[in-house]
């Protein structure tokens, strides 16, 4: 696993949008899995302009959400769905076939995790997944104590998820269940980018790289991947040892 710093936001979401066009280049049918929030805001928005600055063609490439608040309509503008439609999908004009987003709304959320794993599958797995952080070391909804063998599924929030994820909504907003790509497709992905701005974050990013590797924090699972990197604005990475 490699480990990346970026002397600020813009230019760890410069990088990262480089790499996700560089994907596109290597293989122009890829299948990105984006994670949404605060982390990839600005990624996304250099993603769009490289794209189209340089006409670089996604027309075959397949966008798939990394998870989603259980219980919150898709027009929420906390919700993931919003995110990656308002800042992903429509300034590409993705197109529907191309893009597959949690319904926060279903009334069968197992049949719903099946939905996004068959997508997956037919696609033929990942080839990049780009996730953040959360303050207790979760990827997606991977929440503390997760079983690392799930490929998709319904999850019972962390408290810490509960108290942070309120920053998405206007109102006070009850976050008790997700559903979310789990850590066995995350680890099967060709390649993941881990990304991470902030001084807020330094702490988790450091037990993440030096701290023992435990499903107790979701994010160290990580260094087990073959393909990962870990992209860090500098205040981010404060606290590593080198
Ligand atoms: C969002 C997601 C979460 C966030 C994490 C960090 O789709 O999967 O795991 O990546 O909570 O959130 P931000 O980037 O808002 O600090």
């Amino acid at each position: 696993m490699k480990v990346l710093k970026y002397k600020n936001y813009e230019a760890l979401s410069q990088a990262v949008a480089e790499k996700m066009v560089l994907q596109i280049h290597s293989k122009p049918n890829s299948v990105f899995c984006l994670a949404s929030g605060s982390s990839p805001l600005e990624t996304y928005k250099c993603f769009v302009e490289l794209v189209q600055k340089n006409n670089v063609d996604y027309s075959q490439c397949v966008f798939v959400g990394l998870d989603e608040w259980l219980g919150i309509k898709p027009e929420d503008a906390g919700s993931c769905h919003y995110f990656l439609t308002k800042n992903v999908f429509e300034p590409l004009n993705v197109a529907p076939e191309n893009s597959y987003l949690f319904d926060g709304l279903t009334k069968n959320p197992a049949a719903e995790c099946q939905r996004i794993k068959q997508a997956i599958i037919e696609n033929n797995g990942i080839d990049l997944i780009i996730v953040g952080i959360g303050m207790n070391g979760h990827i997606g909804f991977n929440e503390p104590g997760v079983a690392i063998e799930n490929y998709v599924h319904v999850v019972d929030l962390d408290s810490v998820t509960q108290t942070v994820g309120q920053k998405y909504f206007e109102e006070p907003t009850l976050l008790k269940k997700g559903i979310t790509i789990g850590l066995q497709f995350f680890l099967e992905a060709k390649s993941a980018i881990l990304m991470a701005n902030g001084p807020k974050k330094a702490d988790i990013i450091q037990q993440t790289i030096e701290g023992k590797i435990t499903t107790a924090v979701p994010s160290t699972i990580i260094r087990q991947h073959q393909n990962a990197v870990v992209m860090l604005e500098e205040a981010a990475a404060g606290n590593l040892v080198e």
